[in-house]
């Protein structure tokens, strides 16, 4: 298949693009590098041995995301392009309701004018705000506490609307949990702008030493230790996750939504620990308060991704912590050094 890669450059579209190539794939990546580097891009090609196409194009500009579909004929979408830290979308809204929202509006009026209909999206287990009860099924109630959250809400209500209005459309929607770690090679992974907000980057730059100490938001909790708990996925799992999707044969049009997740939870203090023992050093910590927005836990009931894909995670928390350690160690300043 040729596929149109939208944000491909970033932390998982970059793995993506990896499980694409390998498995036989074309691959056309567009991605603005709003929050990325192309070298991630040529990473990818060396770890795959094979060539991309690479576009910097911002999907919001409609007549340069069209003279990419004027270049090449696509089957399908796999649309990362977004942004995706909370706390810049509480302090900008519009500017994610329109990175996030209108780019999509754009990105699919131009898939339905050069009649490409199949889509794979990145959605968010956010989108199920504080929800009820652990593990948490598809169905269960949705809801968004920021911007960031009710964009990728609002974006699934209009795909909902779609292919209700337009049968041949076919769309996955797929709710990540907690993306970590990187690629075994070492040469892709996370790369955060400034200090991170994720608890996995977070600990991999103490233990760089590129910060002090692990800040622990509560141990007042209602979990086992007291930490926030959350399934943690490895990122190539994730990755491999979107190949089943797109390899799936659909019979018919339609929208599908799936977690992607291990189906465990894992407490702050045991991706501390999984940490110290996959970098062997310790890990200084702090515990303060609780940080706004947070829920005690949250995981993924995965039953339905692994009937109707055959899809299953497979490394466990010590894996994804020396593969984000490898990546952490070999490339301390990210992608900016190279
Ligand atoms: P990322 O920031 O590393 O990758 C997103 C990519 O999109 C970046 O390369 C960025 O430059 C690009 N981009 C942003 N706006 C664009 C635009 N208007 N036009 C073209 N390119 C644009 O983030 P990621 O972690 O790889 O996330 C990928 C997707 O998955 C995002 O939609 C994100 O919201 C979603 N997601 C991520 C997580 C997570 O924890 N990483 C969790 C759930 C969902
Ligand atoms: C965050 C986002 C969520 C997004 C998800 C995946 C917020 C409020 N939510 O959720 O929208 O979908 O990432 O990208 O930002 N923790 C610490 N110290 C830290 C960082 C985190 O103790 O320095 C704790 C948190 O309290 C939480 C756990 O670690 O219990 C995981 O946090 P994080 O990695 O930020 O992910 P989420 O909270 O799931």
């Amino acid at each position: 298949m040729r596929i149109l890669v939208t944000g491909g450059a970033g932390y998982i579209g970059s793995h993506t693009c990896v499980e694409l190539l390998s498995a036989g794939h074309e691959v056309v990546v567009v991605d603005s590098l709003a929050n990325s580097s192309a070298v991630a891009l040529t990473r990818v090609e060396k770890i795959a041995g094979r060539s991309l196409f690479f576009r910097q194009v911002d999907i919001n500009e409609k007549a340069a995301l069209k003279s990419v579909f004027d270049e090449f004929a696509f089957d399908s979408v796999i649309h990362f392009a977004g942004l995706k830290a909370v706390g810049e979308s509480v302090e900008q809204p519009l500017y994610y309701y329109r990175n996030n929202f209108c780019g999509t509006v754009n990105l699919l009026e131009v898939m339905e004018s050069y009649a490409v209909r199949r889509m794979v999206f990145s959605s968010s287990a956010t989108v199920y705000g504080e929800a009820d009860s652990v593990p948490i099924p598809e169905q269960s109630s949705l809801s968004a506490t920021n911007p960031y959250g009710r964009s990728k809400l609002m974006i699934e209500e209009m795909l909902g609307d779609l292919v209700r209005a337009r049968p041949n459309w076919n769309i996955d929607v797929l709710r990540y949990f907690n993306p970590v770690g990187a690629h075994e090679s070492g040469l892709i992974g996370e790369d955060p702008a400034g200090i991170p907000n994720n608890l996995m980057p977070f600990i991999a730059q103490v233990a760089v030493g590129k910060l002090d100490r692990l800040n622990v938001f509560g141990e007042d909790w209602e979990t086992p230790d007291g930490t926030g708990v959350r399934d943690y996925i490895h990122v190539v799992d994730l990755a491999k996750g979107h190949l089943c999707a797109l390899e799936t044969v659909k019979e018919t049009g339609g929208l599908r939504v799936y977690n992607l997740g291990t189906g465990t939870g894992s407490s702050v203090h045991e991706v501390r620990k999984a940490f110290e023992k996959a970098a062997a050093r310790a890990i200084p910590f702090e515990v303060l308060g609780r940080r706004p927005g947070d829920v005690a836990q949250c995981f993924a009931d995965v039953s339905k991704v692994e009937r109707e894909l055959g899809w299953k995670a497979t490394y466990d928390l010590d894996a994804m912590c020396q593969d984000a350690w490898r990546w952490q160690s070999l490339n301390p300043d990210g992608y900016s050094k190279v």
